[in-house]
């Protein structure tokens, strides 16, 4: 296709907006699925993804789309991840796109990740195109909405196009607006290749299938292609693109978007972000700008419940990181859990999804410690280390200073949440940056916070505190140094490497304090008493003393009711499938999360 009938763009919105919804209308509309096979295209991919055990991604569909002018356009939607521990994929599939659309909930208005998916598209130099979504909905309120778009955004609210993605309303005029208002593409069709790669998977066939834009030049199948930042070279097995389903071609050219599958049995080779070229002119062209290696933020060890599932683990580990750039890991041996790996993530949502992946996929039972941060110490003969487990603090007395991570946070709420806002961020070390009204009962509040204390908890108390108004977004705006110890965890007059955790000196007794309480609910009793002790270098700031048990657990039960009886086993049963021997004491997982639930 020439590039003048070629517009790529993607959808960006707060999540629950309609983004996914709004995909679909335009894939029927244009026909390129029909709504019968809607379902069963989900369904077939899903079937697919279980049997070859990787995630299918249908990350960049290709419609038809026959405009009103009577031409024929090739519309190419990029799907972009909806969290913000995927950032920088964000911004290297907006890399890919000339235009968004920007979708906003009518009956809720723009919330935190409208705002940063939004600064991320104008980073990237695209043109916008406001949504107002799900009008069909009673309490929709679009003025309002339009009129935040020109106050907050700064957009003409006369250039917002009202739609219910549910009911298709709105669907031919977004249509006709990506044709009129996107550019084309304007790439040069005689200069050598350059593909920027936005995202890839891996295919136990056919290799890395790396998703591309590509910028100058084409590639055809056979071609030799080499990565500019990896230095790694193969040759093209298939080109083609999605509809959804993959649908291979003999080349792509530029401005269009579309997939190679590359051989590479890798995707450490194929980085998102990295530039697709020729080998021959290696080192002689410039490479696409923003190229990042992914950098995990949150680490944290992963044991296997059953220590014999060690090798599994590895196995599991090393298998989805070959469809994972951003997930590191390496052996760890921790004095009470045994054997396991530390696991570095992008943010706690990608560890839930690795952990689960673990679980689900490979049948691995996991126990996880609480996640942190990472750490720049630099010691005393003035060596910098990296720290990302609490456990490997050097000694206090080694130690000249430590920094820390810090975020840059924005939080929209209504205006009456202010108060209890501002006293959870202080609270956590928070601080205040700006205020700014969206309108006269919604605000965006700005502050700068530790990372560390993010990773806690914050969210849910956040969403606690605000019943569930106030969005959340943030990012990385680097090292700060802070004083902290590391607070150690005895249990039966042992330390539990594991359970060990980095405060700031000022809240180190009472985090101990409530440690030692909730470890005290938590570790069961045992056949002897058992002390649960925290402390800083070898000084004990707090204490709790688990009882022995008293020898029949169904003893107050007696006689009573068979039903509760059951009850209670099956309990303890469950309460077994996570717990770790550590020395001669029983710990349940939830122990070692403890430290992310304390109030
Ligand atoms: P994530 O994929 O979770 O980020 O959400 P999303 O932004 O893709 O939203 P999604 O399309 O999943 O829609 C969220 C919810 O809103 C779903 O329950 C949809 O059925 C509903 N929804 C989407 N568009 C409309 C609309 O136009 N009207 C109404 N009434 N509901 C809608």
């Amino acid at each position: 296709t020439d590039q003048a009938h070629i517009r790529n763009f993607c959808i960006i919105a707060h999540i629950d907006h309609g983004k996914s919804t709004l995909a679909d209308r335009l894939l029927e509309y244009t026909g390129t699925i029909s709504s019968r096979e809607m379902t069963e295209q989900v369904l077939d991919q899903m079937e697919l993804e279980r049997e070859r055990g990787i995630t299918i991604k249908a990350q960049a569909v290709r419609m038809l789309y026959t405009a009103r002018n009577g031409e024929q356009y090739e519309l190419n939607l990029i799907d972009t991840p909806g969290h913000v521990d995927f950032t920088y994929e964000v911004s290297r599939s907006l890399a890919a796109c000339e235009g968004a659309l920007l979708v906003i909930d009518a009956t809720q208005g723009i919330e935190a990740q409208t705002l940063a998916n939004l600064y991320l598209a104008l980073e990237a130099d695209l043109t916008i195109i406001p949504v107002i979504n799900k009008i069909d909905l009673p309490s929709a309120d679009p003025e309002r909405v339009r009129q935040e778009v020109e106050d907050v955004i700064g957009l003409p609210a006369s250039e917002c196009l009202l739609a219910s993605a549910k009911e298709g309303i709105g669907v031919s005029e977004i249509l006709e607006a990506i044709v009129e208002r996107i550019p084309p593409p304007h790439g040069n069709l005689g200069r050598p290749l350059r593909a920027l790669v936005f995202d890839s998977h891996y295919d136990s066939y056919k290799g890395v299938i790396a998703y591309v834009r590509i910028v100058d030049g084409s590639v055809r199948v056979g071609d030799r292609i080499a990565m500019m930042a990896t230095g790694s070279v193969t040759e093209v097995i298939e080109a083609g693109y999605f509809q959804p389903r993959m649908v291979s071609t003999q080349i792509l050219s530029a401005g269009e978007v579309g997939y190679l599958a590359t051989g590479f049995k890798n995707v450490k080779d194929c980085r998102v972000g990295d530039t697709a070229t020729v080998p021959e002119v290696l080192g002689q062209i410039e490479p696409l700008p923003g190229y990042k290696p992914a950098k995990p933020m949150v680490f944290a060890g992963f044991y296997p419940v059953d220590s014999d599932d060690y090798p599994l683990l590895r196995e599991a580990l090393e298998r989805l990181q070959l469809n994972d750039a951003s997930l590191s890991f390496e052996p760890e041996t921790s004095a009470a859990l045994g054997f396991g790996f530390r696991c570095g993530f992008l943010g706690l949502l990608h560890m839930e999804i690795i952990q689960e992946r673990l679980e689900r996929e490979y049948g691995l039972r996991i126990l996880a410690t609480a996640p942190n941060v990472e750490y720049y110490v630099t010691k005393r003969n003035g060596e910098v280390v990296k720290v990302d487990n609490p456990s490997a603090f050097p000694p206090p007395g080694e130690i000249e200073k430590i920094e820390e991570p810090w975020v840059e946070l924005s939080i929209f709420s209504p205006a009456r949440y202010i108060g209890p806002i501002m006293e959870l961020v202080t609270a956590r070390r928070g601080v205040f940056k700006e205020m700014k009204y969206i309108e006269a009962d919604r605000v965006l509040l700005t502050y700068r916070m530790p990372l560390a204390e993010l990773i806690v908890d914050f969210h849910d108390q956040l969403k606690s505190r605000t019943q569930g108004y106030a969005s959340l977004d943030y990012s990385f705006a680097g090292y700060r140094e802070a004083d902290l110890v590391k607070l150690d965890i005895l249990v039966n007059g042992q330390p539990v490497d594991a359970l060990s955790i980095i405060v700031h000196r000022s809240e180190a007794y009472r985090r101990g304090r409530a440690l030692v309480e909730k470890l005290h609910k938590l570790i069961p009793r045992q056949l002897f008493e058992v002390p649960i002790q925290a402390a800083i270098g070898s000084r004990v700031i707090a204490r709790e003393t688990i009882k022995a048990l008293r020898k029949d657990v169904l003893a107050k039960c007696y006689g009573g009711d068979v039903t509760r009886k059951k009850k209670l086993l099956e309990k303890q049963k469950e309460g077994k499938k996570r717990m770790k021997m550590v020395g001669s004491v029983e710990i349940p997982q939830e122990a070692f999360m403890a430290v992310l639930s304390l109030k």
